[in-house]
């Protein structure tokens, strides 16, 4: 049974049993715990926990998940798969143990004529909470399953929580037998590759306030509600309706694995038995492919784009995973382009979104790959001279095994973005070592800077307790939409992290206020400016914060008197800066729109930045933008200025949003209004929290400055709105009057005037560069003369002086050529254009046949001149540091020549 036909039967069944079926969130998901979502529970917690209530008792989702703790065992068993998809069924304090497990039940061993899955019921083990009698009770008296098929676990398997506090309860499993083939009978707790599960039902009943391990938690008491919350793993049904041995061998992940086999020449499980433990190496590459490509498909397609941090970096280390373990297996191409289309074939089934979106998707990926294979050569030239220093120092004994500082495998891994587990592998097969644990605390101190810049930033200190603290005394009414000026109180003070009752002139802290006019920083656009006032107080606002939901911290300096808790202040946001604050957001706004209209709706948004004047917006485009599209960008953005198309703010459900088609691509929580900014109807239409203008024609005036390439399939645009954008146009002018007087041309002549004197300069750079080449060739040819015999070789060493690569490459081909065949020849020449070192040698025919080879000795001299180099047998070239040693890098040639021929 297909994949796909395993979901649909999922949603019909349990939507013919009074479920409402909610459609998968994206994988992106608002919860500051959580990278991704890794539960189809996710979407619902909030109704878990009694902190909204759901439009319905009953729902059923297949939701979209992703876990990547366990990235590093992809492949290796059969169980473990970044992203897969959980079926579940829910329900908000409606039916409990009895209705799941029967529901359950009557899906899994209904015929598979019957719509169910068909499974064969005597084969069926549950398991339950260790002290769960009434579970017990269900399976063995209601449903018939014999006792000794009921397995009793404890918190470790079948108590079930988020990892986090939030909800848990304890929980029932359902495991298949696969029969002897796959290890040894006695039930799940004996074997879990041969007994199989499948299925989770939890019965969802506590909140818990602390956890510390899988089995090691504090329950804060029982939920409002007592509620079920089931998974089903749909890859894991999939496997066993489809009779393979793991989730890679399914009908959505193996054309993939089939296509990497395919290029490679692998040929795919070969040595494997049932035990996927026991694979070979390049069956286990070929099954990190098939995950990754398939995990990465769906990561693009939910708005993630390759970076380095967060989410950005785990989509990179899939793609470069993926990419790595394809030129592990021997194929060096570009293989996502083969790979990617096979992947969304099979996926569109279920996500047509991903057909419509594959333009997009696979720019971005591919743009990645690419980026990639640039690290990979850069990375690898550097690590040979790395390498090969390592080795130089190193005593002729060679008692021990060279190590490559962990100081070094940190920068090429920090500069060059070297993945170190690559450096590994290419350290070991030079034959050196790596002090992993080293290079570990390396990246765990930089880890820990980069944390505590980040939160020292945000919130003036890294301790987040006391926002908690004063969150629960009260909460800020945020007012930024409505007024510019609120009457307000003091809740809180905080100084250096620590809640104080007064601040005084002169000092920095946080303000925390029951009502506030101020925008915190959020969806791009960056705090209000402005003044905190009282009776002989004035606290000017430097930053505005959300430390925590549902406050609002004013970063302030105190610049007269003193303010205590409590007090009562006026809150004063700066209209000038707010105005030029809407006129940037809602310039943003126009721009995409302006973006999406020009170059068609895969322009999508992937971030923003605005700031009163000012903004940028990066976008998923795979090229340059030409400087006729740019200005046909500016005029459709300008021509909605002019428009003067009203803007409007309005809250609605998520799906009524989704269906206007606001431009969204990050998870909200169902059942949550959102704000939905319109500017001329449906012309622009977002999700968005910001500040903005009541009409199109408040931005002014819009002029695009800049565009560039951000990243991989990633472009941004900049621009300046309002006064700053007409300032911008008058620098520019007065920079053209200027040039105008330097040339003595009109403005409407300066191009074409400007034009031919380029050319005339390049024409004479020309003629310049053919006599310098007609010199070299004519000094050249007396060279030869100064040819020497090393060891029956002819060497031919010369110093070139300030020529350049491209020169010094000349002559070495002309006095080869007239060297000739007769005897094994070696040319070498060095040259400092500009102070940088290069050399080039070149090999005879003859030479090659004796063993020498210019590849080896052109790494001898590029690393007596502090650098690296490389080649082929016959010519090569390197560069170094230090002009200074070129005639050191002549004799060491010599010399190595010397010893290759004696
Ligand atoms: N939340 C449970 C799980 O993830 C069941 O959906 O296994």
């Amino acid at each position: 049974m297909e994949t796909a036909e395993i979901r649909r039967r999922w949603l019909a069944f349990f939507e013919k049993n009074g479920h409402t079926v909610v459609p998968s969130a994206p994988l992106i998901h608002d919860d500051p715990n959580l990278l991704f979502v890794n539960a189809g529970m996710v979407p619902f917690k909030p109704y878990f926990l009694g902190q909204q209530s759901p439009q319905w008792d009953r729902a059923t989702s297949v939701q979209k998940c992703v876990r990547t703790q366990d990235i590093e065992e992809v492949g290796k068993t059969s169980r473990h798969g970044t992203f897969f998809q959980m079926n579940g069924n829910f329900s908000f304090g409606d039916y409990f143990k009895e209705g799941a497990i029967t529901l359950a039940w009557e899906l899994v061993t209904s015929s598979q004529a019957d719509g169910g899955y068909g499974l064969d019921a005597d084969l069926i083990w549950p398991t339950v909470y260790e002290d769960d009698d009434e579970a017990f009770g269900i399976w063995r008296d209601t449903i018939g399953v014999p006792a000794e098929r009921i397995t009793r676990r404890g918190k470790l398997d079948n108590y079930w929580h988020m990892g986090v506090p939030g909800p848990g309860g304890p929980c029932s499993e359902i495991y298949l037998d696969r029969g002897p083939e796959y290890g040894r009978e006695g039930g799940p707790a004996v074997d879990e590759d041969r007994y199989l599960e499948f299925w989770n039902l939890v019965f969802m009943q506590e909140e818990l306030s602390a956890v510390r391990a899988k089995d090691d938690f504090d329950i804060a008491g029982p939920l409002p509600k007592r509620n079920i919350d089931t998974g089903m793993g749909l890859e894991r049904m999939a496997t066993l309706l489809q009779g393979v041995d793991n989730l890679y061998e399914i009908d959505e992940v193996y054309p993939v694995l089939e296509r990497a086999a395919e290029l490679t020449g692998t040929r795919y499980g070969v040595s494997s038995g049932h035990m996927v433990s026991e694979s070979h190496p390049d069956d286990v590459r070929l099954r990190v492919v098939a995950d990754h490509v398939r995990s990465s498909l769906m990561l693009i397609g939910d708005g993630v784009t390759p970076g380095n941090e967060g989410r950005g970096y785990v989509l990179r280390r899939m793609l470069r995973r993926a990419v790595r373990s394809m030129r592990l297996l021997g194929y060096e191409d570009p293989c996502l382009p083969e790979l990617l289309p096979v992947s969304v074939e099979r996926m569109t089934q279920s996500y047509p979104e991903l057909g419509t979106g594959f333009d997009r998707i696979s720019q971005i990926a591919y743009a990645e790959e690419e980026a990639f294979r640039r690290t990979l050569a850069a990375g690898t030239t550097i690590l040979d001279v790395k390498a090969k220093a390592v080795r130089d120092g190193q005593g002729p004994d060679g008692s021990s095994r060279p190590e490559l500082p962990a100081a070094d495998v940190f920068q090429l891994h920090d500069t060059y973005g070297f993945p170190v587990d690559l450096t590994m592998e290419m350290a070991e097969e030079q034959g050196l070592v790596v002090d992993r644990t080293a290079f570990d605390r390396l990246m765990q101190e930089q880890r820990d800077r980069a944390k505590a810049d980040a939160r020292s930033k945000k919130s003036g200190h890294a301790n987040t307790e006391v926002w908690r603290d004063l969150r629960a005394i009260g909460s800020t009414d945020f007012r930024a939409y409505e007024e510019l000026t609120s009457e307000a109180s003091v809740l809180g003070l905080v100084v250096d992290g620590t809640r104080v009752a007064e601040v005084e002139q002169g000092q920095r802290g946080q303000v925390v206020l029951d009502r506030t006019p101020f925008y915190a920083e959020s969806g791009g656009q960056i705090a209000d400016e402005g003044v905190i006032t009282a009776d002989g107080v004035v606290l000017k606002v430097l930053d505005v914060q959300r430390p925590v939901k549902g406050l609002i911290a004013h970063t302030v300096e105190v610049v007269s008197g003193s303010l205590r808790e409590g007090a009562g202040v006026l809150a004063q946001v700066d209209p000038e800066w707010r105005l030029s604050a809407c006129q940037a957001h809602s310039g943003t706004h126009v721009v995409h729109a302006a973006l999406r209209e020009v170059l068609g709706p895969t322009a999508l948004q992937s971030g923003s930045y605005n700031k009163p004047g000012y903004l940028r917006l990066d976008f998923a485009w795979g090229q340059a933008l030409s400087p006729a599209t740019r200005s046909e960008i500016e005029e459709v953005a300008n021509l909605a200025v002019r428009k003067d198309l009203p803007v409007s703010a309005t809250y609605m459900p998520l799906p009524q949003a989704r269906d206007l088609g606001a431009l969204a691509l990050f998870g909200e929580t169902y059942g949550d209004d959102v704000r939905v900014v319109e500017i001329g109807g449906p012309w622009s239409r977002e999700l968005c929290g910001g500040t903005h203008v009541q009409h199109s024609s408040q931005v002014g005036a819009l002029t695009l400055t800049g565009e560039s390439s951000v990243g991989s399939g990633v472009r941004r645009v900049e621009a300046f709105v309002g006064i700053d954008a007409l300032r911008f146009l008058a620098r520019e002018r007065a920079i053209v009057a200027e040039l105008s007087t330097l040339v003595g041309a009109r403005p409407d002549e300066l191009a074409e005037r400007v034009g031919l004197m380029v050319a005339r300069l390049k024409d004479a750079e020309r003629e310049l560069d053919r006599a310098r080449k007609e010199q070299v060739t004519a000094a050249a040819g007396n060279l030869t003369e100064r040819a020497k015999d090393v060891n029956g070789i002819t060497f031919l060493g010369h110093d070139a002086g300030d020529a350049d690569a491209g020169d010094v490459r000349t002559m070495v081909l002309d006095l080869r050529g007239r060297l000739g065949n007769e005897r094994p020849a070696v040319v070498a020449i060095t040259g400092a254009a500009k102070g940088r070192p290069v050399v080039v040698v070149a090999t005879n025919e003859a030479a090659r046949g004796v063993g020498i080879r210019a590849g080896e000795l052109v790494r001898v001299a590029a690393s007596a001149l502090g650098g690296g180099g490389g080649g082929k047998d016959d010519i090569a070239q390197g560069g170094g540091q230090d002009p200074s040693k070129v005639g050191e890098a002549l004799s060491a040639v010599e010399w190595r020549v010397g010893e290759l021929a004696g």
